[in-house]
């Protein structure tokens, strides 16, 4: 997958793309990730990006011209094309899913008060982290391009996704690791059993009830399943 990210702080992203899963996946060419310098798409003197408002009105509006030559340059013929915005749908693991499925991916990280309306015209998706308003659209792109990555082939174990906490609309199972215990703080004995079959449904059991105590909203949304209730009764 390629991601192109379209910004006037191109700076905000060094430490991302260097860290971790995400410098990994770069490094085994599982994802490119290109940043851009918006301004660079300006053909102003001062690399102008911004402008008042038509109409009047307090704040700047980032100017359509830049956008639409940045967006002209990088768009093939299967690229998505993501505006990250709090007026956007709000971003689930659904969403991340479908968006880990595309070739090419353009996220536009808006500014200031706002952004010339025509380049919505442009846009494929509009998405939002969550109903809060940031300074801008580069740490919304970070979080969409790093859940993306994390589900593409090879990039991490792909057992993990099956268990990730919000894959089916259900909470991962809490997980221990050494030492068994650590001043009165004990790992539940079914763990340390090496029962496999005791383990597994001890694990299911825990992930429902750690979604029906800490998400019930995700309960309601998908209803438990008659396997559920039957773990959940025994
Ligand atoms: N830009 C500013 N706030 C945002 C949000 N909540 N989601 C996506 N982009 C944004």
């Amino acid at each position: 997958m390629i991601i192109d990210i379209i910004t006037i702080f191109p700076n905000f992203f060094n430490q991302f793309l260097e860290t971790s899963i995400i410098k990994r996946a770069r490094e085994n060419q599982k994802v490119e990730i290109n940043i851009h310098d918006l301004r660079e798409y300006s053909e102003s003197k001062h690399n102008q990006v911004d402008d008042t408002p038509y109409g009047g009105g307090v704040g700047m509006v980032m100017m359509f011209p830049p956008f639409y030559r940045a967006i002209k340059s990088l768009k093939k013929e299967n690229t998505k094309v993501i505006f990250l915005t709090p007026q956007g749908k709000v971003f689930n693991q659904n969403d991340a899913v479908l968006l880990s499925d595309f070739k090419h991916l353009i996220l536009l990280c808006g500014h200031y008060e706002g952004l010339d309306a025509r380049v919505l015209e442009l846009v494929d998706m509009e998405i939002s982290i969550g109903d809060y308003v940031l300074t801008g659209g580069e740490i919304p792109a970070m979080i969409v391009v790093d859940a993306v990555t994390r589900l593409l082939p090879g990039v991490i174990m792909e057992e993990s996704h099956q268990t990730d906490s919000l894959s089916n609309d259900r909470l991962k199972y809490p997980q221990y690791t050494k030492p068994e215990e650590f001043e009165g703080y004990k790992v539940p004995d079914v763990l340390l059993s090496g029962h496999h079959k005791n383990i597994d449904e001890y694990r299911k059991l825990m992930s429902l009830k750690t979604t029906i105590d800490k998400r019930p909203d995700l309960i309601e949304k998908t209803p438990l399943t008659k396997e559920e209730l039957k773990i959940l009764n025994k």
